[in-house]
């Protein structure tokens, strides 16, 4: 089911960048776009929405989510960000264009989600809660201040474990949580937001973990990024803390959490399930 979406999501890019006249900035948005991302936050939309797979509003709500998420990751490959040369195997945006290219395409792909989304077919009421969602979840209080109390994180400062894990929440589990949320939008009987904010921002929190975890213990040729990014930029980790196998420990004990946090919903969510533990399964 997971290969099918992908397929059917990654054939949407042109009809979301039909409108954009031809530049070295759209080249450099359809670069990023369609550099290889594993598209969970939009197979997320699709497994909370309980839509058929081929369903065009649906399909849309996920590109713009996923346009948001490319766009934040275009502008955490900057020099003056981490400092990243290659991504998903590929040279980051920047080193592939030049910076002043990279920075304008990641502006772009943030307007551009907002402006597929007021074209959606849909009650203007719905239209209006998605904006919502997704710009608080991408903005100053969501993804934004995240990437700021990433910056303020370093060894020399004295965080706490919880510290790191309300900075995950916000960095990566903002846009985890606006994509169950903007899944519930479509749906007919809609799950209760707050609970669907907590089970996104744990999924952000452990899918974080398992990044670091990843970054620390694998190797470019597996995560197609460099495997040194946070040490070169003396970023503290969960692993600081808990160890190697105590982070292993921590994961496990997340996913199992979040498992009891989906099966407890209203409705059954089975595509939900299958691609937590799909997620859960990049580490063993
Ligand atoms: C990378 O997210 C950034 C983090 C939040 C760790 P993904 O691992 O989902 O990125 P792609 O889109 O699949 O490359
Ligand atoms: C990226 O976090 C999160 C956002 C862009 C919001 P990281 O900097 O930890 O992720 P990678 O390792 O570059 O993918
Ligand atoms: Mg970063
Ligand atoms: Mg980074």
């Amino acid at each position: 089911m997971f290969d099918e979406f992908v397929q059917v999501f990654n054939g949407y890019s042109n009809t979301v960048l039909n409108d954009v006249v031809e530049s070295n900035v759209k080249d450099a948005m359809r670069y990023a776009l369609e550099a290889g991302g594993k598209r969970l936050r939009p197979f997320l939309v699709f497994a909370m929405s309980n839509q058929w797979v081929h369903e065009e509003t649906m399909l849309k709500l996920a590109y713009a989510l996923e346009m948001v998420h490319t766009y934040s990751l275009v502008h955490d490959d900057l020099p003056a960000m981490d400092n990243d040369d290659y991504r998903r195997g590929q040279l980051t945006t920047h080193k592939r264009f030049d910076e002043a290219t990279a920075i304008l395409a990641g502006d772009a792909l943030l307007t551009q989600a907002f402006q597929v989304i007021s074209l959606l077919d849909l009650n203007s009421d719905i239209v209006v809660s998605a904006i919502r969602i997704l710009s608080e979840a991408s903005g100053a209080n969501g993804m934004i201040l995240g990437q700021v109390l990433d910056i303020q994180n370093d060894t020399d400062h004295a965080n706490q474990i919880s510290d790191l894990y309300s900075l995950y929440a916000y960095k990566t589990g903002c846009l985890f949580s606006a994509a169950l949320r903007l899944g519930n939008l479509l749906n007919k009987n809609q799950e209760n937001e707050e609970h669907l904010d907590r089970i996104g921002k744990k999924l952000g929190i452990v899918f974080q973990i398992q990044d670091d975890y990843l970054e620390r213990t694998s190797t470019f040729d597996v995560i197609g990024k460099s495997n040194q990014s946070d040490l070169d930029n003396h970023k503290k980790t969960v692993i600081e803390f808990l160890g190697i196998e105590g982070t292993k420990m921590k994961i496990n004990e997340l996913y199992a959490e979040l498992n009891r946090d989906i099966m407890l919903l209203n409705e059954t969510y089975p595509k939900l399930l299958d691609i937590v533990n799909w997620m859960k399964d990049r580490i063993k």
